[in-house]
């Protein structure tokens, strides 16, 4: 169906909890970061929001820059095995980079994108991500900026998506199980 007001079940977070903790989060980023340059660097798709949003708030001097990895493999996502579809435009020897995700889940993907860009001569690497589900995790990564801790649930919307759909909305919420039980 084109509207997609019935696959919901719950708002978990609204567009108003998301933009004060957004403010929040720019504030510690300035104070953290006050004279120096930033390379903001979005994971696509999923962060494109809160990449938009959070560096519309900040008033360091930042750069950003964009990149797209895919968990190689069958089966489930998040092997751990990570494939590079965009890779980065900017060097990142003596730059302070710092990453932007919508949600860690099990941390797989980060792990990986933390090493990877560690090796290529950064000043210094830190991650920002909007959403943290602490139960699902299956590597412990060290995250400097963390929006909301939320429950193992399946969840959509602010650049998360159920099978690339439900980006677009505002708020995250949760889906409805006939969404993806039919
Ligand atoms: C999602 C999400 C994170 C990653 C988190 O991206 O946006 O990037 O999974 O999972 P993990 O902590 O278990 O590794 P996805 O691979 O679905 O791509 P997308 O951003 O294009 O939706
Ligand atoms: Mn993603
Ligand atoms: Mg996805």
């Amino acid at each position: 169906p084109a509207d997609m007001g019935d696959d919901l079940e719950r708002v978990l977070l609204t567009e108003e909890q998301i933009n004060t903790r957004l403010d929040e989060l720019a504030q510690q980023i300035d104070a953290d970061y006050a004279g120096k340059d930033v390379l903001v660097v979005g994971v696509l798709k999923g962060a494109v929001m809160v990449m938009a949003d959070l560096v519309r708030r900040l008033h360091n001097s930042v750069e950003m820059d964009w990149m797209a990895v895919s968990s190689y493999g069958s089966g489930t996502k998040s092997s751990g095995v990570v494939r590079i579809l965009k890779d980065l435009d900017t060097d990142l020897i003596g730059r302070h980079v710092l990453i932007v995700e919508d949600i860690i889940d099990s941390g797989l993907t980060l792990s990986w994108l933390l090493a990877n860009l560690r090796s290529r001569g950064p000043e210094s690497v830190e991650i920002a991500t909007m959403l943290r589900k602490p139960d699902a995790a299956k590597v412990e990564v060290d995250v400097r900026y963390v929006g909301f801790d939320i429950p193992n649930e399946f969840v959509v919307g602010y650049g998360l998506d159920y099978a690339e759909k439900y980006r677009n909305l505002p708020f995250v919420g949760t889906l409805a199980p006939h969404v993806y039980s039919a």
